[in-house]
């Protein structure tokens, strides 16, 4: 923090960085051009690969496997079973228990049993629905109450408890306490999973793979074919979204593609169909939360005490994160004096859920929201004033697990300017007047923070590696860990690098992500790409410079000041000269031009065995006031307007980054409202295609959509040019919306907290003005 704050004078000779910049693909985008894997030109003699699985069993026992008729079906080449694999048979991105190809046991519906590989895809499609499978079913556990009742768990019980919120809970003026159950939430990415795998001279193996952890993706599927990582390469150069849903379950697509190639000897690719997809790989983590909180006569907080039981499926996967982060947010924006975070990873027999945007998050934040809207309306407050009250502060600002909220003070004074420049207040008046001039239908109006701790939480992740080279012609080639998705990394890297070296755009050619070029990468997760890349990829570019600088010093006799680059172009002394003339001089003189970067993230010391350190380099903060109507016949909803103000530090990218906060408000948005994911006792997933799993639609935008950028000091940590990650916080901002529901259903009984759950579609917004109205709280 002892750098200058306000970084933008310093900056302002900048001719890339903080500049809205169109993504750097958004051409080929719009018109098609955009190649993903399943655009590539296929190669001659490639194959298709079909997971095939039955709709007969959730769990059970295989007994028999007869795949006589797929062998004979037309157009196939091989059938697949866990017998063919030559390694490790498990894909799993932590402690293991995810077989690539399931062996005798089926741990849920979905479960791939075998997989087929055909001349064309539709033959293998054909063709997989030919097993005849026997299975020995066992009544499975679907829900978190099953799985509660039968006490099972992926992984053991986690707390972090400070003081004593037993005795401060028993103590306190008033009490309240309830359940929660907050819904999942299914990727939805356009391009869905899909992998191309090239098998190699000497058993070496390239996978092109939509993921967004590439060196993962080589380790899993070196495991699975029993050879070194260094014979294998996994390489992106984009995928058609990711939000989380290919940060380890793209792994077992590309086994299955490798799998297949090495078998064969041919090139192989899988595409999964969309409702396969939807079945077979892991979503948003539902939770239930059951909360007590001790309260005073004015709301504020005096202690709490919150179970998070998160339905994780049937394997850990990456549920240890996840649900961890889901704790470090159940404070949201408040200050919880004596506070138990208590977490539950339950096993149920369905997919294995897995990162989504928020990564738990949001689950945690939002059971925070949930409470103190209880105590608002049991108190008969407005809640905003209720949310202020508990605001961290100069004095009250440790969090439950000890990291202190240095920046108290842009909470306060994001949440005051949105406060004025929405009209919280005014508005406030007009939705209690609409709702008294109105019986059928009723507005709510709601404003709620977003704080949301960058870096990963595993402090291992947070490092990035950056492969830049300049070329003699004066181009630059720019390589680095990072993944891009949609969410304009590889862009503002580009941007970064470009400032660095003095090029214009155009010279920076931007590649593929490839275990090649840039090694034992983490996953682009954790909203953390842009810091972690562009840091490592900026090293490298300054290295080069700095490289070129001396040279250039020395050979035109000028000190190392006076070399400047800009523009394409070199000024040493009194001379200027093209960079490419520099670099082919510097290439005479046997100058090295090409770098590897490398930046790990400073002051992150999280222990979770002892629950102690610091496990975020900051927060971004943020807050989104929300109105809505809903018809209280119909239980039908709409959203009348959303004003957003959001903190990314000093943007690198504004355009960039309001098209993240905007796209990531609707992903929330969905996920409170409309997207609902129902299984059966079965354990079947009966939402399993856009027909009965709604997203957002364009016309679920509200007609006043305002989001604004916080024009703050920047970030206080030395993160590049003092921004700040974009890429997930913005779903939080969403809590706002399921928040002005329940204000909206709180009005019809005023002094009563409406039973609603998440997603509020309009059958549970409905049922909860119907509790309402016949006088059943929580
Ligand atoms: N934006 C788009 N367009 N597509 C995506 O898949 N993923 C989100 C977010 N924004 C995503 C996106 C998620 S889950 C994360 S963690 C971040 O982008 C990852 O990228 P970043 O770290 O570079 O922000
Ligand atoms: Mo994002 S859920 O961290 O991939």
């Amino acid at each position: 923090m002892n750098a200058p704050h306000d970084t933008r004078q310093m900056t302002a000779g900048l001719a890339h960085v903080h500049k809205s910049l169109p993504h750097d693909s958004a051409e080929k985008h719009v018109t098609g051009t955009a190649t993903y894997i399943d655009d590539m030109v296929e190669p001659q003699g490639l194959l298709h690969v079909v997971p095939g699985w039955t709709r007969h069993a959730a769990r059970g026992r295989i007994l028999a496997m007869d795949l006589e008729a797929v062998r004979k079906a037309e157009g196939v080449v091989t059938v697949l079973t866990a017998r063919d694999v030559p390694g490790h048979n498990d894909f799993s991105p932590s402690i293991g228990g995810d077989p690539v190809l399931a062996a005798d046991e089926i741990l849920f519906h979905g479960q791939v049993l075998f997989a087929v590989v055909a001349t064309s895809r539709d033959a293998a499609r054909r063709a997989a629905r030919l097993a005849r499978i026997e299975v020995e079913p066992l009544a499975p556990i679907v829900t978190v109450e099953d799985a509660v009742a039968a006490d099972v768990t992926v992984l053991p019980d986690y707390q972090f408890r400070r003081g004593d919120p037993e005795g401060a809970l028993a103590g306190a003026e008033r009490r309240l306490s309830g359940s929660f159950h907050i819904g999942g939430q299914e990727h939805f990415y356009l391009e869905g999973q899909v992998a191309l795998a090239l098998p190699g001279e000497d058993r070496s193996m390239l996978v092109h793979t939509s993921t967004q952890h590439p060196t993962e993706v080589q380790h899993v599927v070196a495991k699975v074919l029993a050879v070194p990582d260094a014979l294998v390469t996994a390489e992106i150069r984009r995928m058609g979204g990711g939000f989380g849903g290919k940060e380890s379950q793209a792994n077992q697509w590309a086994c299955l593609a490798a799998l297949a190639a090495r078998v064969t000897g041919r090139p192989c690719k899988i595409r999964l169909d969309r409702d396969d997809d939807m079945i077979m790989t892991g979503k948003r983590h539902d939770f239930r939360v059951d909360w007590a909180v001790g309260h005073d006569d004015s709301g504020r907080i005096r202690a709490v005490d919150m179970t998070l039981l998160a339905r994780c499926g049937y394997s850990a996967d990456l549920s240890l994160g996840v649900v961890d982060r889901s704790m470090f947010h159940s404070d949201s924006s408040y200050f919880y004096p004596d506070a138990v975070i208590r977490s539950r990873r339950l096993r149920t027999d369905t997919c294995s859920n897995t990162a989504f945007r928020g990564f738990g998050g949001p689950q945690g934040m939002l059971a925070a929201e949930r409470m103190v809207d209880a105590i608002a309306i049991t108190l008969g407050l407005d809640p905003l004033e209720v949310r202020k009250r508990n605001f961290y502060d100069g004095t009250r600002n440790l969090t439950p697990y000890g990291m202190p909220v240095e920046e108290w003070q842009t909470l306060h004074t994001i949440v005051e300017q949105l406060e004025d420049g929405a009209g919280y207040w005014q508005r406030r008046h007009e939705v209690r007047a609409f709702n008294a001039r109105n019986h059928v239908l009723k507005k709510g109006l709601a404003l709620t923070p977003v704080k949301f701790g960058i870096s990963f939480t595993l402090k291992h992740l947070n490092q990035a590696g950056a492969l830049v080279h300049l070329y003699t012609d004066g181009s630059v080639h720019l390589n680095h860990g990072g993944t891009e998705m949609g969410q304009g990394l590889y862009q503002k890297v580009a941007q970064v690098v470009a400032d660095e070296l003095g090029v214009t755009l155009d010279k920076v050619a931007i590649t593929a992500t490839t275990t090649a070029k840039v090694p034992n990468t983490g996953p682009t997760a954790a909203s953390s790409g842009t810091d972690l890349n562009a840091m490592a990829a900026r090293n490298a570019a300054r290295t080069i410079r700095d490289r070129l600088t001396a040279f250039a010093a020395e050979r035109y006799t000028c000190p190392p000041e006076a070399v400047v680059f800009r523009r394409n172009r070199v000024i040493a002394g009194d001379i200027e000269i093209p960079l490419a003339e520099l670099a082919r001089a510097a290439h005479q003189a046997r100058i090295h031009m090409s770098d590897a970067g490398f930046y790990a993230s400073p002051k992150i010391t999280w222990d979770r065995e002892t629950a102690s350190g610091r496990p975020f380099l900051y927060f971004a903060y943020g807050a989104a006031m929300s109105e809505v109507t809903i018809d209280t016949m119909t239980g039908e909803m709409v959203v009348d307007r959303i004003d957003v103000l959001h903190d990314v530090g000093h943007s690198l990218n504004p355009a960039i980054d309001i098209g993240q906060i905007e796209g990531g408000f609707v992903q929330g948005m969905g996920w409170l409202t409309t997207e609902e994911l129902v299984w059966d006792a079965q354990g079947r997933l009966r939402t399993h295609a856009p027909s009965t799993y709604k997203i957002p639609t364009a016309s679920d935008i509200p007609a006043h959509f305002n989001v604004k950028l916080f024009d703050g000091p920047g970030n206080p940590e030395e993160t590049i040019y003092r921004s700040k990650a974009v890429g997930e916080p913005p779903v939080m901002l969403a809590n706002s919306v399921f928040c002005a529901i329940t204000d909206a259903i709180a009005s019809l009984r005023p002094g009563h907290v409406p039973a609603l759950d998440t997603p509020a579609t309009p059958e549970a917004i409905l049922k909860a003005v119907r509790a309402m109205k016949s006088g059943v709280a929580i």
